[in-house]
């Protein structure tokens, strides 16, 4: 019987636990603020923005909202940037990716404060992931890492195959799974769209991480019996429903799940869990910031 992660379940499970470190934050009068920046009229960039502002809300975060135009000049998202990185109430900042064509993000990533990096994709906090000492897990990844342990699938001398190559998604997963750290210690190869044969690599792969952002880019006869698949992969496929669309892995679900033992869907798989995981960023920042500690899940 496959076992199919509900990744809702394990992302609220988390997340009540992360209640218990907020009562103690706020009995030492610290209340965790998040900033969120979204510099494009994008419909799903809105959508993931508001997604985690609504979390944020019911969860008790802080939220701090700013939103430019996307014509406006480059310099505007980086004054923005720094009047976050001043102000006290905001523990974590958020830029949304994209940005406009005219705005270099690396040079945005650059001007966050890395201690409100709670992406973790400043380059120092970047280096300091890659010599397995980071500061924040980057929320996607450190997510499926929760997801694999809520299976019971210990990555330790397996070999995983990573489908993606992504600053977001793809390097920093292999890099927390390289390292000689509890949810590491796994032979990882990262295969991307030069990559000759893919269907050979996954099928040799105990675990198989999907995060192109082709729609079922991997099916079943790419999948070795027994195998687990970890499905990040988020794309529209026009389709006659209410909102004009389906939403859809990189993985073929059905035949997948005939091959694998444990398979997460898309959605309510990876999804809930990089929203879980912001929240988990955003209140580790608070407990450094303010140097109260607390007892992360
Ligand atoms: N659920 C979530 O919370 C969440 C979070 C982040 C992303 N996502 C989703 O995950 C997917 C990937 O996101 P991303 O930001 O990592 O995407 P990205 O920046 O577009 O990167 C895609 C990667 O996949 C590789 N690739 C593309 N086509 C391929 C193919 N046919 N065979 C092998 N590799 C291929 C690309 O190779 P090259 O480098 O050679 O171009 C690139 O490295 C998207 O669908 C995104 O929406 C979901």
């Amino acid at each position: 019987m496959t076992h199919v992660i509900d990744g809702n379940d394990v992302a609220s499970r988390i997340e009540n636990d992360l209640e218990d470190c907020l009562e103690t934050l706020e009995s030492a009068g610290v209340t965790p603020g998040l900033a969120t920046v979204l510099m494009s009229d994008d419909a799903a960039s809105e959508t993931y923005v508001s997604m985690k502002q609504e979390a944020c809300d019911e969860i008790g975060i802080g939220g701090f909202h700013r939103e430019l135009d996307p014509n406006a000049p480059a310099e505007k998202l980086r004054e923005t940037v720094e009047d976050l990185n001043d102000d006290p109430r905001v523990h974590g900042i958020l830029v949304q990716m994209p940005t406009p064509n005219h705005v270099d993000s690396r040079r945005v990533l650059r001007n966050i404060d890395p201690r409100k990096d709670i992406d973790g994709f400043h380059p120092e906090n970047v280096g300091r992931l890659v010599a397995g000492n980071p500061r924040y897990k980057p929320c996607t990844p450190h997510g499926i890492q929760k997801l694999l342990e809520s299976a019971d699938v210990d990555s330790a001398g397996k070999d995983v195959v990573i489908v993606g190559r992504s600053d977001i998604v793809g390097k920093p997963m292999a890099n927390l799974l390289i390292q000689n750290a509890p949810g590491g210690n796994a032979t990882v190869t990262v295969c991307h769209s030069r990559t000759e044969d893919l269907a050979e690599k996954t099928r040799g792969a105990d675990i198989v991480i999907a995060a192109a952002g082709v729609a079922e880019l991997v099916d079943g006869s790419m999948i070795r019996e027994g195998a687990t698949v970890i499905d990040v992969g988020v794309n529209r496929l026009e389709a006659e429903t209410e909102r004009g669309y389906d939403l859809v892995g990189d993985v073929e679900f059905e035949s997948a799940k005939e091959k694998a033992a444990v398979i997460t869907p898309v959605p309510g798989g990876v999804g809930p869990m990089t929203i879980a995981m912001l929240l988990y960023n955003t209140i580790d920042a608070a407990s450094v910031q303010e140097d109260v500690p607390i007892d992360l899940p």
